[in-house]
């Protein structure tokens, strides 16, 4: 973890923490068949970070975060929000774990260096957390996303230079593909950050 701390330090852009990251060997997922680290796509200048929770099997093949069937519907969902070119995206971790299976805590917290360090360059005035384990790795709850979503909360590193910012739990894009019932609910949340960035200027 003291060499993900060093290395996440080290960048001064989120382009520099995507390049630290892809020399990180500290993260267990690294030797489980990934092709390559997958960090973040967007907008740094932008207002808001999206945490996702993993790359998938197009994000490992491609390179970047969010560019399958869940990253289609996240980014319609932005645009439709009026958030488009506003987000920033990226996971809780960077290597698509074996089998899509979800990242364990030990595997999300070998990465929390360099989401912690994202946070720090970028001073968003929102984040979103889409799913459990987004909501989990970032938040440090083991309440359900059916509890969290919805509600605001404040994301406080540790170590995070003390950048602090509101965060949002809604539910993830590839839960919304398999349940279109909580559509509904995912548009809320996404109004209610929208509307949220639209107040605070
Ligand atoms: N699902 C995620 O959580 N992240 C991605 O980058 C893609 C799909």
């Amino acid at each position: 973890a003291s060499d993900a701390r060093r290395l996440a330090a080290g960048a001064e852009t989120l382009e520099a923490l995507g390049q630290a990251v892809a020399q990180f060997e500290g993260c267990p997922l690294t030797g489980m068949g990934a092709r390559q680290a997958v960090f973040g796509r967007g907008n740094p200048q932008g207002a808001v970070l999206v945490i996702g929770e993993a790359p998938g099997a197009e994000e490992d093949e491609r390179g970047e975060p969010f560019v399958g069937q869940a990253g289609l519907m996240l980014d319609r969902m932005l645009k439709e929000a009026g958030l488009e070119g506003q987000a920033y995206l990226t996971n809780t971790v960077f290597w698509r774990p074996p089998g899509n299976r979800p990242p364990t805590a030990a595997e999300q917290a070998s990465c929390a260096p360099f989401l912690e360090r994202a946070l720090a360059l970028m001073k968003p005035k929102a984040v979103l957390l889409l799913g459990g384990a987004a909501a989990k790795a970032v938040l440090g709850t083991d309440e359900s996303i059916m509890r969290l979503r919805g509600h605001w909360k404040e994301w406080r590193p540790a170590e995070g230079g003390g950048v602090t910012a509101p965060a949002l739990p809604s539910f993830h894009p590839a839960f919304l593909l398999r349940t279109p019932m909580a559509k509904k609910a995912a548009w809320a949340d996404m109004l209610a950050l929208a509307t949220r960035l639209g107040a605070d200027g």
